[in-house]
């Protein structure tokens, strides 16, 4: 990626973790922080990518093959990047997305067991060089996670696996962060709304002061 493009930052966490909510917090700490946010999510962010969203999240195709899921994934992706992310890292732009690739080793490389190593092969094919620059893991216990995201709407075809489906997307999403701690920082994300604010505005600001 050339020096002058904007920044890449993901979301990451579990269903009910405070993604979403994240979201508001970081937008606005950007445009104090004088860049431009452009705030979109994963899978979709495009007109085919929403469609492929109600694919992947419908109850339609319940016996879905991971592979099938994770090329789906990885064809919103394809639009997603050359459409909407790309174009706006050209821009200068400060890109915050609710999802990306780790959502994908977590999910499919690690809870459906299809492994990290054809993942990394879709991500070396479809992203060539882009990597998200900073990855924000919000981390809470899965029982936390699924009380908050049950409150809000029935469940899709991802929430409604069992807990054991996302234990193993939390612990994949902490050994991932473990092993990559320069770009992927985890946040207590099972303290109130406030804290996790603040939390999140101080990684911004360590960060950004270090140069990513
Ligand atoms: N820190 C928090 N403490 C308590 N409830 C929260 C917190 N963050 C978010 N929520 C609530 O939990 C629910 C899920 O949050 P959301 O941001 O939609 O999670 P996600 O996008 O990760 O699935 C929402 O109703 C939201 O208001
Ligand atoms: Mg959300």
């Amino acid at each position: 990626m050339g020096a002058t493009r904007g920044l890449f930052i993901t979301l990451e966490g579990v269903e009910g973790a405070g993604k979403t909510t994240a979201m508001d917090t970081i937008a606005s700490h950007v445009r104090d922080l004088a860049m431009v946010p452009l705030v979109t999510r994963e899978p979709g962010g495009t007109e085919v990518g929403e469609s492929i969203r109600r694919i992947l999240l419908d109850h339609a195709d319940d016996a879905m093959c991971p592979e099938t899921e994770a090329l789906l994934m990885f064809a919103a992706r394809a639009e997603h990047i050359n459409k909407v992310i790309l174009p706006a890292l050209e821009r200068g732009e400060c890109v915050l997305c609710d999802r990306f690739t780790d959502a994908t080793y977590a999910y499919q490389g690690a809870a459906r067991a299809l492994g990290y190593e054809r993942i990394g092969a879709l991500e070396q094919w479809v992203q060539g060089e882009l990597r998200p620059d900073l990855t924000l893991v919000l981390d809470l216990p899965v029982s936390v996670g699924r009380g908050r995201a049950g409150e809000r709407s029935a469940p899709d075809r991802f929430e409604q696996e069992q807990d054991t489906f996302f234990e193993q997307v939390r612990q994949s999403y902490l050994e991932r962060a473990a092993a990559d701690p320069g770009r992927m920082k985890v946040v207590d994300a099972s303290q109130d709304p406030d804290s996790v604010a603040r939390a999140l505005r101080h990684i911004l600001d360590h960060w950004l002061v270090a140069g990513n």
